[in-house]
């Protein structure tokens, strides 16, 4: 990328989102500076260490080191930025409504600091309820109208779609990029921020592997609103699709069918698709259960019903028992059982545990009277400190989990979990029971190792 395109781009809040943004922006050229009024993160990421485990991110920061700026408040940095992007947590409440304070919070702090004769655009990356982007605008107008001071701004929306574990993958090769925008200007600015991406003229960093078949990512311009819903429809569906898979799932064990092979069949119709079709434990994470009931919210706001999307979150919430059913079902007392659960995340390559399935199942067993041994690659501190109950035993290894277990059940698809000598493991167990949440291993070669193996739909 050429000097001149170079843009001055601050990102507010440098979680998931926000710094898988900064680091792969500056990696294509862009000054940016990376904000978080956490300062144990800034800390962390001015000794160039992530505060998060995601594929390939401390090689980057390591490699953007001296080229990225990290820091605690926006302050002046924003007189000089062309664009501030706000990447901030936009939690659940009780009631599934949003907590937009964050983004609110980051709006008046644009807004304090801006400099009279600067025109900045302000992106909403974070995923916000539908009327955000009008609601920042009114909140940074608020603001400079307290400092009488008149500045130049546009709103824009551009949600993400990275997951977890995949996050700078899908930056820096995404399906497309959605704008959402008013004025041809903002249009402008961000795919000039984003031309590199457009037009992938960029050699990849390291670990970040451009498919042999990718081609260009389209830019789909609409309306602040349409993004804004875009993304909300996005993950409903992706939700659902699992949802409904896992719901045949249950109808292929009645029938004597394997859920596998049935998503394979359908998977290979072209108008259906072959992701999102594993089925398992059902989804969890920072986005689908968070996005899923905040646009039931919206709807119910507007008066309108949504119960397909309802229930994709009543099947999920379902599906979570079915683990437990399946142990009740194979060692019928639970009590005084030993369970060793594997995987803690809520899905491989990444160390986050928000609304895991594995939460709920410890916490069944826990009240069914069951001693839960635990491990996890990479998990454990964040269920240590956010969820851990004072009975739960943690191992370090699957060979620890398994020892003197009545039962295994496996509920992250860790890559790791297909490579453990699995005979020898069954040797060391008490018991011979094998839950699959998630699929990962075959039926077949586990039985014939003497586990009694269960898995979803299979
Ligand atoms: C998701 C969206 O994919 C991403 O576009 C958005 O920006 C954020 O939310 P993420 O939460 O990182 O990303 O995880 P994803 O890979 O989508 O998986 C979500 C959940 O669904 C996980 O719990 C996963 O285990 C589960 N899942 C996924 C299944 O159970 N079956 C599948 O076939 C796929």
């Amino acid at each position: 990328m050429k000097p001149k395109d170079a843009l001055h781009i601050i990102v507010i809040g440098s979680g998931y989102v926000g710094l898988t943004t900064g680091l792969a922006l500056s990696y294509l050229g862009h000054r940016v500076t990376c904000v978080d009024k956490n300062p144990e993160i800034i800390s962390k990421l001015r000794q160039w260490q992530s505060p998060i485990y995601e594929t390939g991110l401390e090689e980057l920061l390591k490699e953007q080191s001296g080229r990225i700026e990290f820091a605690d408040s926006i302050n002046s940095r924003i007189t000089e930025a062309d664009i501030a992007i706000v990447a901030v947590g936009t939690p659940s409440k009780e009631n599934g409504d949003t907590d937009l304070s964050y983004v609110e919070e980051a709006a008046r702090s644009i807004g304090a600091s801006m400099a009279p004769d600067q025109f900045l655009l302000v992106v909403n990356k974070s995923t916000v309820p539908i009327g955000t982007a009008r609601r920042v605008k009114t909140v940074l107008t608020e603001e400079l109208t307290k400092r009488g001071v008149c500045c130049h701004f546009s709103v824009a929306s551009n949600p993400e779609f990275l997951r977890e574990g995949a996050a700078l993958h899908d930056t820096f090769f995404p399906d497309r990029i959605v704008v959402g925008a008013d004025e041809i200007e903002s249009v402008n600015l961000l795919r000039q921020m984003y031309a590199p991406i457009l037009e992938q003229t960029f050699i990849p960093p390291k670990k970040v592997v451009r498919a042999e078949r990718y081609g260009f990512p389209p830019l789909v311009i609409t309306s602040p609103t349409s993004a804004e819903l875009i993304k909300y429809t996005a993950n409903a569906y992706l939700a659902m699709k699992i949802s409904f898979i896992n719901e045949f799932a249950g109808i292929a064990e009645r029938v004597g069918a394997d859920i596998r092979e049935v998503a394979r069949g359908i998977g290979l119709d072209n108008r259906i698709g072959p992701h999102f079709l594993n089925a398992g434990v059902g989804w969890g994470g920072s986005c689908f259960p968070k996005d899923v009931r905040s646009i039931i919210y919206t709807g119910a706001q507007y008066g309108y019903d949504m119960p397909l999307v309802k229930a994709a979150l009543d099947v999920n919430t379902r599906q979570r028992k079915t683990v437990i059913e399946k142990l009740q079902a194979t060692l019928k007392v639970i009590r005084g059982r030993t369970i060793g659960v594997l995987g803690l995340a809520f899905k491989a390559n990444t160390d986050d545990i928000r609304e895991s399935p594995a939460i709920d199942v410890i916490a069944g067993l826990l009240e069914m009277g069951a001693r839960v041994k635990v491990y996890d690659p990479v998990a454990m501190d964040n269920y240590r400190r956010f969820y851990s109950r004072p009975e739960v035993i943690f191992v370090g290894s699957v060979v620890q989990a398994a020892a003197e277990a009545d039962a295994l059940v496996l509920l992250t698809d860790w890559d790791e979990f297909r490579h453990v000598d699995w005979k020898e493991t069954a040797s060391s167990m008490k018991g011979n029971v094998f839950i699959d949440g998630r699929n990962l291993l075959p039926k077949d070669e586990m039985t014939r190792f003497g586990f009694t193996y269960l898995g979803i739909g299979c």
